[in-house]
């Protein structure tokens, strides 16, 4: 089924909300619906417009895979706490860590995440609760960029012949599809979120895995999360639509304390952009970047080079994997 696209000019939040809310309502019935939050804009929309459709009938769980920011689970927790949405953490690290165990290949580690999170984690959750219907932030981005093959999201099913009843079990329900970027903001502050939720730099679903060339384990993981939290720290005020630390697969020679250090070397990437389609390096200061090098390279051990990647989307991908 072909997807309209509502741009943003044509969007009218309020009655967005309005029409999605009795939508959700009327499928749902009084059955009960379930949906992953992973603190990014488009799961925290559909968080908040879940819960303002339905109420206690919606059921957020905030599935920490092992592979989220520093602080993350409880940070969201507490954030959503405070709106008076209540947040089940339920701790899925093994499972994950497993099906990455040995995988290298892009598409076979975004596959193994569909399956640990869609099949394993949600299938038993919904099996659990007797939820009929999965709840999720797919937008229109996401199905483009996967139905045009430059990246299987990692969250589009339908899309692809994917009939999740027959396969997990459950329905899903994606009431922001037809929006980019810009829209799923404009409807997350109409929704009464705070700015620094809905204006967060987005985050992939597939979490630092993204953002990791070569095997995923909890070792390389904690290495990538430590470089993210410093350029989040660092380019937080920067006006950049996204920025990111990826970690390489090779190592390189370095020198730490006048001795050869093979080490890990660490790429920044800073996005200008409006809807993640097409995206431009973003023209940082030299004495910006020497900073975010010389405290990566200082707090992380380990690490002995950081690059800056000065490409455009096309021909790059904002994330790496
Ligand atoms: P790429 O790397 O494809 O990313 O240029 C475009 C935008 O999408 C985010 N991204 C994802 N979002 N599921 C998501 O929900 C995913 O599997 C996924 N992969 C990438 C990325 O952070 C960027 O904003």
């Amino acid at each position: 089924m072909k997807i309209e696209e509502i741009t943003l000019d044509q969007l009218d939040a309020v009655d967005f909300i309005e029409k999605q809310c009795k939508e959700l309502s009327d499928k749902v019935g009084d059955g009960l619906a379930i949906n992953a939050l992973s603190g990014g804009v488009d799961s925290s929309v559909v968080t908040m417009l879940g819960h303002r459709a339905l109420g206690g009938r919606l059921k957020t769980y905030f599935i920490d895979n092992g592979i989220m920011r520093k602080g993350e689970p409880d940070q969201i927790a507490r954030w959503f706490g405070d709106l008076g949405v209540p947040i089940e953490i339920f701790d899925a690290k093994d499972r994950f860590f497993s099906a990455l165990k040995g995988l290298s290949d892009p598409e076979e580690k975004r596959e193994a995440i569909t399956q640990s999170f869609y099949r394993d984690v949600f299938g038993d959750l919904v099996k659990k609760s007797g939820a009929r219907y999965l709840l999720q932030g797919t937008i229109f981005t996401d199905v483009e960029e996967t139905v045009a093959g430059v990246k299987r999201q990692h969250n589009i099913l339908s899309q692809l012949g994917i009939d999740t009843m027959e396969q997990f079990g459950y329905e899903v329900i994606e009431p922001l599809i037809q929006l980019r970027k810009p829209g799923v903001r404009k409807v997350g502050e109409a929704l009464g979120l705070p700015r620094q939720m809905y204006d967060r730099p987005p985050f992939p679903g597939p979490a630092l895995a993204a953002r990791i060339i070569g095997e995923v384990t909890p070792e390389r993981v904690s290495l990538v999360r430590e470089a993210t939290a410093i350029v989040e720290h660092e380019l937080c005020d920067s006006g950049a639509f996204q920025y990111l630390a990826i970690l390489h697969e090779d190592k390189v020679t370095g020198i730490r304390e006048g001795r050869r250090d093979y080490g890990y070397q660490i790429e920044v990437r800073c996005w200008n952009s409006m809807d993640a389609k097409t995206a431009t390096p973003t023209h940082l200061g030299f004495d910006l970047l020497e900073k975010i090098a010389s405290r990566i390279t200082g707090e992380i051990q380990g690490v002995v080079s950081v690059t800056y990647n000065i490409t455009s989307k096309p021909t790059s991908t904002i994330e790496a994997v």
